[in-house]
């Protein structure tokens, strides 16, 4: 790979205290467990994961993915057994805010007790289904708020990744703020987090600057990951950014080196 990374996770909390539509039902009631969902089509090969900038369990990618699944584990040891959604955002645009989310999300799915979704909140750039090769045929988040009727069945996406799923963002807007305040978009996450106890959501997010969309939704989550592009914002810069969120939901902050 020509980029690497220097993932470094810094926990600002105190640890003591080719894709088709899913298979899976998603009417409402709670309670269950999908680790056993559905996969339609072939899971993809380490090589295809590398092209999409995707951890896997080969040596290749070691480090990479022992960075992954140690956020994975002081998430997890933050949780304190619960399922939960995890925002993560850059502090400035371009610095690998959905790199890390994505592989985040792939690390909770390497364990097969587990499954992650992956939801797209940037929504003036949306990348992820493009990173992940989803062709988002039957449109994503912003389709659903919009059009609730069409079932949030459709709008989540295999990855050819076992028990990874994605919600594109959809059609693209400007403004997300007006989206991600409405009691919709926080019935939704609430629906998607409790009808399966082993599902983990990570809400990609825009950058920090110069985008309030980012503060908006870490109110949607239980944990925030900051993403800091290594070598481009000054440690006033992080702190500025990180005041945006409570102090109680910050669970860390990535040093990403993406070149
Ligand atoms: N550690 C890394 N290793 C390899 N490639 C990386 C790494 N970090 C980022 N990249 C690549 O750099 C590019 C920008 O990363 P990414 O899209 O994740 O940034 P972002 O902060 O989400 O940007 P945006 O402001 O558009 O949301 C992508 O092509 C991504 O695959
Ligand atoms: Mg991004």
């Amino acid at each position: 790979m020509s980029k690497h990374d220097e993932n470094v996770f810094t926990n600002r909390r105190d640890l003591k205290a080719d894709a088709g539509v899913r298979q899976i039902d998603e009417t409402p009631s709670t309670g269950h467990s999908i680790a056993l969902m559905t996969e339609v089509g072939r899971a993809l090969a380490p090589a295809q994961l590398e092209q999409r900038r995707l951890i896997h369990r080969e040596d290749s990618v070691r480090r990479q993915s022992d960075a992954f699944r140690e956020i994975r584990t002081r998430l997890l040891e933050l949780s304190g057994g619960q399922n939960f959604i995890t925002l993560v955002v850059s502090v400035s645009p371009d610095s690998g805010g959905s790199f890390v989310a994505r592989n985040l999300a792939a690390a909770f799915a390497f364990d097969e007790a587990k499954t992650s979704l992956l939801i797209d909140c940037n929504l003036r750039y949306p990348n992820q289904h493009k990173a992940l090769g989803v062709e988002p045929e039957k449109g994503g988040l912003i389709d659903y708020l919009e059009h609730p009727i069409r079932g949030l069945k459709s709008i989540i996406y295999q990855t050819g990744i076992p028990r990874l799923r994605l919600v594109p963002a959809g059609t693209s807007r400007e403004n997300g703020g007006e989206f991600f305040s409405s009691f919709r978009m926080r019935a939704m996450l609430d629906s998607l987090r409790c009808r399966y106890t082993d599902r983990y959501l990570f809400l990609d997010g825009p950058a920090i600057k110069g985008s309030p969309d980012a503060r908006i939704l870490s109110d949607l989550a239980d944990f925030v990951v900051v993403v800091v592009g290594y070598g481009r914002d000054t440690p006033a810069a992080v702190n500025q950014a990180v005041a945006n969120f409570d102090t109680s939901k910050l669970a860390g902050v990535v040093f990403n080196q993406s070149a």
